[in-house]
């Protein structure tokens, strides 16, 4: 199951990887292959079903011209992408619990067949060892800073130019983010085909800034407000508040916000990003 351990809550994150998340040193002189690496999300659990709702995972593949050794740096939950997308709850604890988080993992080897059998595995460039190595700093810093998961974008409308309350924070968010560092290095990278991602969107009104997680769980004027957002904490019942009730509780990098709902609420594309 290399390459695709975010498919199992029981296996512990980035187990293949180093554990102090180190990165090989490349020497200048190397030349490193990039790769685009994609493939469906849930495929084994589900088949490809969630492939061809195009809920795709996304990682980036490098492979050293020196030493013939390759890796594959991806950006996912610590925990299962459903746990993360909908908080479950502690009996014993009042403020749910979100497993939200996020991390990076750099591994070596790339699974040829499991990206490339029903997903993408392709050469989009390539850069020198100290490009690499630049990179790969940036990458520390990087998994420092986010540190949250978030699946959904909430945008006012779908037209183009709507205003988007927030951005996702997600795998293909991070794979956007080091294509734009390869850049910045100095890196060309280009793709013979459309570079397609994911995106879940929610659409809603202006939304209401509710308080943290000890505002809301910790004052018992609030309790009205905490089981409203018990209420909406499982698949069917996210999608009856966001339907019929046209509201939404949104966790966002720790804090609560109140979406007022409103058509197509909820939308899955998978739409082109280009390359930088
Ligand atoms: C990113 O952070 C996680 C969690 O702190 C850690 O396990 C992982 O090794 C780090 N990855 C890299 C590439 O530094
Ligand atoms: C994810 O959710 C399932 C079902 O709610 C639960 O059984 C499992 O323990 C959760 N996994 C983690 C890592 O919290
Ligand atoms: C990665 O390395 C493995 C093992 O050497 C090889 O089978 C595979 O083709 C390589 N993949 C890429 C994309 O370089
Ligand atoms: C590709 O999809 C097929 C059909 O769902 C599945 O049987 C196969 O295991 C998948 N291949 C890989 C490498 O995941
Ligand atoms: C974009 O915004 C402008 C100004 O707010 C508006 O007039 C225009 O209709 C919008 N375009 C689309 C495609 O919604
Ligand atoms: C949560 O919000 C309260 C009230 O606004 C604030 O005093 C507290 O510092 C916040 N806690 C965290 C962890 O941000
Ligand atoms: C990829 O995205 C483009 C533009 O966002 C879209 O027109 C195209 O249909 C998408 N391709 C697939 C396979 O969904």
């Amino acid at each position: 199951v290399k390459g695709s351990n975010h498919n199992f809550a029981l296996y512990p994150f980035c187990p293949t990887g180093d554990p102090e998340g180190r990165i090989p040193y490349m020497r200048d002189s190397d030349v490193i292959s990039v790769y685009r690496l994609q493939t469906p999300v849930w495929e084994f659990k589900y088949g490809d079903v969630l492939g061809k709702l195009h809920i795709m995972h996304d990682a980036v593949g490098f492979s050293s011209a020196e030493t013939g050794t390759n890796y594959t740096m991806e950006w996912y939950e610590l925990f299962q992408l459903g746990n993360c997308t909908f908080p479950h709850i502690r009996p014993e604890v009042y403020a749910p619990f979100w497993c939200n988080q996020g991390a990076a993992c750099f591994f070596e080897g790339i699974d040829d067949l499991h990206w490339s059998q029903n997903g993408t595995l392709e050469k989009v460039g390539e850069i020198t060892g100290t490009q690499f190595n630049d990179m790969a700093q940036w990458v520390q810093e990087d998994n420092q800073t986010g540190i949250y998961y978030e699946t959904w974008t909430v945008r006012s409308e779908p037209s183009p130019n709507a205003t988007v309350w927030f951005e996702s924070y997600d795998c293909s968010q991070f794979v956007h983010r080091t294509y734009r560092k390869l850049a910045e290095l100095g890196a060309k990278l280009s793709s013979r085909t459309q570079t397609n991602y994911t995106k879940i969107y929610l659409y809603s009104g202006e939304p209401t800034y509710l308080g943290n997680d000890s505002a809301i769980f910790g004052q018992p004027a609030l309790k009205n407000l905490a089981m409203d957002i018990h209420l909406a904490l499982s698949l069917l019942e996210a999608y009856e508040k966001v339907v019929l009730d046209k509201s939404f509780y949104l966790y966002y990098n720790f804090e609560y916000w109140h979406l007022p709902m409103k058509p197509p609420y909820v939308q899955i594309t998978y739409e082109e990003v280009p390359l930088p």
